[in-house]
């Protein structure tokens, strides 16, 4: 709409990044030849290429224009806009944005940087808006930086700060004398595989994680030869099966509220990947309600360890029949 009206435009030529598209997203408007989405997160990434739209997981090149759909975290939403402005050599870069992902305060921020904004398109509570020059470049987050542990994270990726507390309690909970062929589903930047691969009698670590750039530092963080690495939706994947042990940490946030439907997927997931005798590790926030759906995939539930803000189960006996 804010194309159509006039409230932004766009140069004739050259290729359009945008950063954050969703398959969800109404690309109508924009010359389908020339957009390039940029999107890292796996099940993403299939339904744009499905859509016909043309992906990478990082950008390339330089860019005429670029668009960016705004992240929740502030100080992703700021590196992306100040990628942005340096893919195009100063904007025109366009910012679409919900009040709950605070739009506002980063319009604020964008005149403050010296941009030059254009006309600010407003619909429900959504803003889009132009932005060109200004000085975006302490805006940037570095490309990796170092967490306690020697681990690197980067910006935008789970627990980049730290290792995150739920994991360092289900790490606490597991045996030492885990042994054999493990997954971890929903791996992130390797924190609970660096944990598994320490003991000598895990033959095989494989980390299954849907971001990108996270995978990415799990290669830098975890270089042992046992380690595989696979980019792909811990739900649907499938190359490996036959595990003795899945271990995770599963997503619990799709924007704002903790959302157990995501942890219910990776539950189900792990049944299916783990061998008769296998056994699941999984730490969960206290209010999450897991129970349920782990009794109805494995015939022996236990919470094994915990506190007032997680509890960590043990899940034995998958329930579901067998592909493999
Ligand atoms: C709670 S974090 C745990 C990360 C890591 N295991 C740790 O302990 O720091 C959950 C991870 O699952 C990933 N994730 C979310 N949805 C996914 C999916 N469908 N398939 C695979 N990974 C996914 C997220 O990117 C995130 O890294």
């Amino acid at each position: 709409m804010a194309l159509e009206n006039g409230a932004i435009s766009l140069p004739d030529a050259g290729r359009i990044a945008l950063f954050r598209a969703r398959a969800d997203h109404d690309l109508s408007a924009l010359p389908p030849e020339r957009i390039e989405a940029i999107q890292g997160f796996f099940p993403e990434y299939q339904a744009l290429k499905a859509r016909g739209v043309a992906v990478r997981v990082a950008p390339e090149g330089d860019y005429a224009a670029a668009l960016v759909f705004l992240p929740r975290a502030k100080a992703e939403a700021r590196n992306l806009i100040a990628r942005a402005m340096a893919l195009t050599g100063g904007g025109p870069v366009i910012v679409d944005g919900q009040k709950t992902d605070g739009v506002d305060s980063i319009l604020r921020d964008c005149r403050r940087a010296g941009a030059q904004v254009g006309e600010v398109f407003s619909k429900a509570h959504g803003k889009v808006f132009s932005a060109t020059g200004g000085a975006f470049s302490d805006w940037l987050a570095p490309a990796r930086r170092e967490v306690a542990g020697g681990f690197v994270t980067a910006a935008g990726v789970f627990s980049a700060d730290a290792p995150d507390r739920g994991s360092l309690a289900l790490a606490a909970a597991l045996p030492v004398a885990l042994k054999g062929r493990v997954c971890d589903l929903g791996a992130g930047w390797g924190f609970l595989s660096a944990q598994l691969l320490t003991r000598d009698a895990i033959s095989e670590c494989h980390l299954v994680e849907a971001e990108h750039a996270a995978l990415a530092c799990a290669r830098e963080n975890i270089t042992d030869g046992r380690a595989q690495f696979h980019w792909a939706d811990a739900t649907t994947f499938d190359a490996v099966a036959g595990f003795d042990h899945v271990v995770t940490n599963p997503p619990f946030h799709q924007g704002r509220a903790a959302d157990a439907d995501l942890g219910r997927g990776f539950i189900a997931a792990a049944a299916r990947l783990l061998a008769r005798h296998g056994t699941l590790w999984l730490v969960a926030n206290r209010h999450l309600p897991y129970e349920k759906d782990l009794s109805a995939a494995f015939a022996e539930v236990n919470e094994v360890a915990g506190d007032a803000s997680f509890k960590v189960f043990r899940a034995r006996k998958p329930k579901l029949k067998k592909t493999r």
